[in-house]
């Protein structure tokens, strides 16, 4: 019997418009002036109005901070955390994708009156001492699950990332409206999908702390995302399709946050800091030879996943775990997202730079099912040039 804790967001609603209700959720927490997080993407769509128009009608007071870039910088997140602190909120809505429910996150711990801790001290795991304000996620792309995970990504150096990872930064509730999501474009949709797909398949073959809750929502979020990813991009005003990409890439979230993942994202982080390739872009590149890497360890896994989307298949592990990377490689093609690093202008000198970086990803690296040298992923990048 395996022994293991499982820790998530206590309040979660998976329903279209759930976010013209925000203001209930604030007025339980005990906010009166919140700070909506977000980015000049999401206000430039008015994705914020109506949510603002609510807390407005509410008594709320409401401060609109939109000045986060994708995968924020240090300065960005100190700068957002002192705008709220001096504008004296009680309470912090993140509404976008992961860099702006990073930096909420972030801010909530920073901007709080008793906080006495510096963001430089809050790098690696459970390092966070202080409290937080009360915490609302509404994401605005199915990917990172940042919603529910207890993760926040910055950008520390020129190209170097890093993780905060605090059961602080788990959320008071997470509020899954696909009204926010009908607009994102194809190229984004299919990012942050395979992101998702990328979540619930590395904390399903996570080393570490593989345990049988995980399994299940990872299994669960692979369903839904492998059903619906290709209508999400396709046919991105469908409701459905995209309300059930926000629950598996929240259901994938719950599942990574609890069994981390791995060498997929060891080696995508590297070519977003040097190249500024998306976050979910740059883990589509590294997925497949990854996976195929991992094969002679983890193909019982990948075959276990692969009968979830295909519960009839016959074969052996390795035919079936093939069949799992032919299915994933479809997608890829399907998104046509570009999938080699030379349609990138990714110089082919930089690619032992970037082995050598994927390297430093020692948090993520431990968790894969086989152990990956630099030589490895050198041959991995080389592979997909
Ligand atoms: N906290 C975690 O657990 C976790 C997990 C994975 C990744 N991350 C981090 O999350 C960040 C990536 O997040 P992301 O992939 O969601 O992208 P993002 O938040 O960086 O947003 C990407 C772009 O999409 C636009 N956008 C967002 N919603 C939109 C909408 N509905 N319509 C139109 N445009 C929209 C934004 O304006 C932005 O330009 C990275 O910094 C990554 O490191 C965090
Ligand atoms: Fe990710």
């Amino acid at each position: 019997m395996v022994s293991f804790a499982f820790h998530t967001v206590p309040t979660l609603v998976c329903q279209l418009d759930c976010a013209l209700d925000t203001a209930t959720h604030c007025q339980r927490l005990g906010m009166k002036h919140v700070v909506v997080v977000t980015d000049k993407g999401v206000t430039g769509l008015q994705l914020h109005e109506a949510i603002v128009y609510n807390l407005q009608t509410a008594g709320l007071r409401v401060t609109v901070y939109d000045q986060i870039i994708a995968d924020p910088p240090e300065a960005i997140v100190i700068a957002a955390a002192e705008h709220a602190r001096r504008a004296g909120v009680d309470g912090v809505i993140g509404l976008g994708g992961g860099s702006s429910m990073d930096v909420a996150k972030l801010i909530a711990l920073l901007a709080h009156p008793e906080q006495q801790q510096h963001l430089a001290t809050m790098y690696g795991v459970e390092q966070v001492t202080g409290k937080r304000l009360p915490l609302i996620q509404i994401p605005t792309t199915a990917g990172t699950g940042s919603e529910v995970t207890p993760v926040a990504i910055v950008t520390t150096g020129e190209t170097t990332k890093m993780g905060i990872v605090s059961r602080q930064l788990l959320a008071d509730v997470a509020l899954l409206d696909a009204n926010l999501t009908l607009g994102l474009p194809p190229a984004i949709t299919a990012a942050t999908g395979i992101d998702a797909m990328v979540h619930a398949i590395e904390a399903y073959t996570s080393i570490r702390l593989k345990n049988p809750y995980a399994d299940l929502l990872a299994c669960e979020a692979l369903k839904m995302l492998d059903k619906y990813l290709q209508t999400a991009i396709h046919d991105g005003h469908n409701p459905t399709a995209r309300q059930h990409m926000l629950l598996g890439a929240m259901l994938a979230g719950q599942a990574f946050a609890n069994a981390p993942v791995a060498a997929v994202h060891a080696l995508a982080y590297p070519l977003g800091g040097h190249f500024h390739l998306s976050h979910g872009h740059s883990n589509a590149l590294v997925l497949v030879e990854v996976l195929k890497f991992n094969l002679p360890k983890g193909a019982h896994w990948y075959a276990e996943l692969y009968s979830v989307l295909d519960p009839h298949c016959r074969g052996s592990d390795t035919e079936k775990a093939e069949k799992l990377i032919n299915r994933l490689e479809q997608h890829l093609v399907d998104s046509l997202l570009p999938l080699r690093l030379r349609e990138l202008a990714v110089p082919e000198s930089s690619l032992s730079l970037l082995a050598r970086d994927a390297m430093l990803q020692t948090r993520l690296l431990q968790n894969n099912p086989r152990p990956l040298t630099q030589q490895d992923a050198l041959g991995i990048y080389q592979s997909i040039y």
